[in-house]
């Protein structure tokens, strides 16, 4: 079951909201039209991520992705997003101010047809989160492993494994409540400190590389079918038992709502 029963109402922040510790959320990243009208009945969140440079783009990174380009993906996805409540990403270097930020999460929401913008970072950009969700600006908070500041990580590598990294994530995401986000993404830190922190605050989490116990699960649309060319641990190739896109997608949500997605196999 989604997180609305009757599945011809669209999903909106309060159904999303009202979801945590109830009924786990389905997220699957979407970049174009076709992809969107796949996955627009079956999963609650569409993101439009800024993995896109990645698996669209075949950059190594997310850092060159430009807010023309989010702004682009964005409009395709929306056109076939009717049903789940369609999220996107801030670049890198789009939100380096309040004001800059503003700007930039306007064009996604006004122009693009987002309903929510996501931006990686707690405690440091708790300010700007503040203007934009006192400027009615959804915002979706991303904690963790921030793929747009790899470089300094030097690499994609999970994160809270010490004791002082752990503590300051969970205050990232208390932070990041305190400034309104209305939803937060947990991504590659251990599972028992994604528990903790889905504990803590009283906003949904979403989980990539996070354990089972977020309240909701995110991947990769193309590591789901297996097309990535890449296959990191918290990924599963549902595509490979299925056999065809509609049953793999089918698959994923079915495991993330029972609980059966992700495993320890995918987890930290
Ligand atoms: O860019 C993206 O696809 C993301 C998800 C992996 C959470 O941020």
């Amino acid at each position: 079951m989604s997180v609305v029963s009757d599945t011809s109402k669209r999903i909106t922040i309060p159904d999303i909201r009202k979801s945590k510790g109830k009924e786990p959320i389905v997220c699957l990243t979407a970049y174009t039209v076709l992809t969107a009208r796949w996955l627009d009945d079956h999963t609650d969140l569409l993101l439009v991520g800024d993995s896109l440079g990645m698996v669209l783009q075949g950059e190594s990174t997310t850092l060159k992705v430009s807010m023309d380009d989010m702004v682009y993906h964005t409009t395709l996805v929306s056109k076939s997003c009717q049903r789940a409540m369609l999220v996107a990403d801030m670049p890198h270097l789009s939100y380096t101010s309040p004001e800059q930020a503003l700007i930039n999460a306007s064009r996604l929401l006004d122009e693009a047809g987002a309903e929510v913008v996501k931006l990686e970072g707690g405690e440091d950009i708790a300010h700007i989160v503040d203007h934009l969700t006192s400027n009615s600006v959804p915002v979706c908070g991303h904690v963790g492993l921030q793929p747009q500041s790899v470089e300094k990580y030097g690499g994609f590598k999970i994160q809270g494994r010490e004791q002082e990294e752990a503590d300051q994530i969970l205050k990232d995401a208390q932070a990041l409540e305190e400034s309104g986000a209305m939803m937060i993404v947990l991504e590659c830190i251990p599972a028992t400190l994604a528990t903790t922190i889905t504990a803590e605050i009283n906003i949904p989490t979403i989980g990539i590389g996070a354990g089972v116990d977020c309240d909701g699960q995110v991947l990769v649309v193309y590591d789901l079918l297996g097309i990535s060319g890449r296959s990191p641990r918290m990924t599963k190739n549902f595509l490979a038992d299925s056999g065809n896109i509609r049953d793999a997608v089918a698959d994923y949500v079915d495991a993330v709502k029972s609980g059966g997605f992700p495993t320890d196999e995918h987890s930290y």
